[in-house]
């Protein structure tokens, strides 16, 4: 699939996703959530690829949310349909990866972009980052997660503020919110996205799998995290990743992943 909305570019084992329509801030469409989807689906499947960095191009925005011109007229049926298969195709899918997802937000992050932030497993932003779900200033409510994730993030109380006010946090209230992790300068975020995903790539990429997949749970209608847990904990025995990993420590070595 060749992409017109998106660039995709692998580097020393990261791989960096870059929402790439400036001229309207990034916003959503359908061809952008389709060449998400197929390039998150590739660097997953790709051996090669270690991280993933989720960024926007542009010195204004990470995305400024679904794009309003698409949905405008939509019905009912239309409406759950746009918010069914964008979960399915993007959001969910992000946030079920087997491979680190880092969202790196550089500017506005609005509706569906803040909810696609929400979807990486972690977040990081530039202090020009404003968040916010503005879509009951719309008439309607965040569709691709951002009622269920917001609050696992930041806490309730404050997510039914963000959701009713339809304000916008800045970078610094995002990081007391525990919304992103850390916070720099516009310069420094992608050398900092880079310098994390640097640290995870050192360690067993299964493990991590299963972390995910771990963590996850706990967030699953039906799942019990903690089962699922020792679980994932007994699979990690089975693995050339674990035999590596601790054969490394008890010969006082660095482990060399096989990732298997
Ligand atoms: N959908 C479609 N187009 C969008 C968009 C969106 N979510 N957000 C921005 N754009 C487009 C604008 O229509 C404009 O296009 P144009 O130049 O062809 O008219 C372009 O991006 C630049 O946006 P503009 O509004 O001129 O920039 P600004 O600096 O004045 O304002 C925002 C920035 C983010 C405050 C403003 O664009 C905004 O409120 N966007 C919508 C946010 C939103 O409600 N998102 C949730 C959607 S569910």
């Amino acid at each position: 699939m060749s992409y017109n909305n998106i660039l995709s570019e692998q580097n020393n084992a990261i791989t960096t996703i870059t929402i790439n329509r400036p001229s309207k801030l990034n916003a959503l469409n359908s061809e952008t959530i389709a060449e998400l989807h197929d390039a998150f689906a590739k660097a997953n499947e790709d051996t090669a690829t270690k991280v993933i960095i989720l960024t926007g191009s542009g010195e204004k925005a990470f995305v400024a949310g679904a794009d309003i011109s698409e949905f405008a007229d939509f019905d009912v049926a239309q409406g759950a349909n746009l918010a069914r298969q964008g979960q399915e195709s993007l959001f969910d899918f992000v946030e079920n990866l087997s491979t680190p997802v880092i969202a790196a937000v550089n500017g506005f992050a609005l509706g569906g972009g803040l909810e696609l932030a929400m979807s990486a497993h972690f977040r990081i932003a530039s202090d020009n980052a404003r968040m916010g779900l503005p879509e009951v200033s719309l008439g309607v409510i965040p569709g691709y997660g951002g009622t269920q994730r917001l609050p696992q993030l930041i806490g309730k109380g404050r997510a039914m503020e963000m959701i009713m006010t339809a304000g916008m946090i800045d970078a610094n209230t995002a990081l007391e919110y525990g919304l992103i992790n850390h916070l720099v300068t516009q310069e420094e975020l992608l050398p900092l996205a880079e310098k994390l995903g640097s640290k995870i790539i050192r360690n067993s990429s299964v493990a991590i799998a299963t972390a995910i997949s771990a963590l996850n749970a706990g967030f699953k209608e039906g799942l019990d995290g903690y089962e699922a847990e020792i679980e994932a904990f007994g699979k990690c025995f089975g693995t050339a990743d674990f035999t590596e990993g601790t054969t490394a420590f008890l010969e006082k070595r660095k482990a060399d992943f096989p990732g298997k």
